[in-house]
């Protein structure tokens, strides 16, 4: 009874493990994604099938030849039995060839886009947050990587300071972001759509908060995308976000950068066109002037390990400091 209320248990939490959630491998949702997926069911069925006959006969040998009672003598030593040798020598060489064709296929497959035409994407990790650069459009954005459907993107990974792991679970991946080595890989997405993504290595103290979306579109929202990103710096209009600009120049500019304006610092995320990003921190959360003022006053606060330093304790801002800075940097062009 104790056997079937345990039973019944694993069986109702493994329900958990739906197909349908977001970060699933097991719902590709692009060529990559699929192809190792492939692999993926390929390699289990033959492992699940081994495991099945395997186990299977140890069973029954354990219950066909067990000792009967009386019976004291030991059994005769058996010699041994070509056919069998030779079957069981057989059987594991044909599954490898099964397994090697596929998997040596695959690999050449996902090493270089079939198409002529993929966008490329240079991607650096940094401790705990990503940078995205788009060396044809000459743009640099962070943790949000906007990518247009039905084409290749051909990514160079790297990182800024220790081992991190990119990987967007239904798009592909996972690649590992080292130091003094470039990495390379591609993806693509079928559908639009935003896919989430983490970093899969331990890395420090923010690891677990080091996530990423990849924000398919069709092509004309990309490039609309792009001439937002492109758009030449103003300074705002507006008195508030004006003040709040002078706030950045003092105090921000040394490690961010807005594209096309005279802030350059290249420590922490790009800000350009901020107001356009769903979410801060690196997916921590919603991109909302609330949570930017939360984030500006005490980012630690609100992730572990985050190298920004916090705007009451070190940087000694104001609160009308902070909301003037939060009116600029959320305030559209
Ligand atoms: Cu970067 Cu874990």
């Amino acid at each position: 009874m104790r056997r079937f209320v345990f039973l019944a248990g694993a069986l109702f939490f493994l329900t958990g493990c739906r197909v349908d959630y977001p970060a699933s491998v097991l719902d590709p949702a692009g060529p990559v994604a699929q192809a190792q997926l492939k692999l993926l069911a390929l390699s289990f069925l033959i492992m699940a099938g081994i495991a099945t006959v395997v186990l299977g006969l140890l069973l029954y040998a354990a219950l066909r030849f067990r000792q009967k009672p009386g019976d004291e003598e030991d059994p005769p030593a058996s010699p041994g039995v070509t056919w069998v040798e030779v079957l069981w020598t057989a059987i594991p060489l044909a599954l490898l060839l099964i397994m090697a064709i596929p998997t040596y296929r695959t690999t050449f497959y996902l090493a270089k886009p079939p198409t002529g035409n993929p966008l490329p994407v240079e991607v650096v990790a940094h401790q705990f947050w990503w940078e995205f650069r788009y060396p044809d459009q000459g743009i640099i954005t962070a943790n949000e990587l906007h990518i247009p459907v039905g084409r290749p993107v051909e990514m160079k990974v790297r990182s800024a300071d220790v081992v991190h792991s990119f990987w967007i679970p239904r798009l592909g991946g996972k690649l590992d972001a080292a130091p003094g080595r470039t990495n390379r890989f591609w993806l693509q997405a079928d559908e639009p759509g935003a896919y989430p993504g983490v970093c899969a290595q331990l890395c420090g103290a923010g690891h677990a908060q080091m996530h990423l979306v990849v924000q398919a579109q069709t092509e004309a929202d990309f490039y609309q995308w792009v001439q937002a990103m492109k758009a030449p710096y103003r300074s705002p209009t507006d008195t508030l976000a004006l003040a709040g600009e002078a706030v950045f120049a003092k105090s921000c500019q040394g490690c961010h950068a807005i594209g096309g304006s005279p802030y350059k610092g290249r420590v922490g995320p790009d800000l350009t066109a901020f107001h356009l990003r769903t979410t801060l921190g690196a997916g921590l959360v919603k991109n909302t002037p609330e949570n930017l003022i939360r984030w500006i006053e005490d980012p630690l606060a609100m992730k572990y390990g985050v190298l920004m330093p916090s705007g009451k304790r070190d940087l000694n801002l104001s609160d009308a400091e902070i909301q003037a800075l939060v009116a600029f940097l959320e305030g559209k062009p």
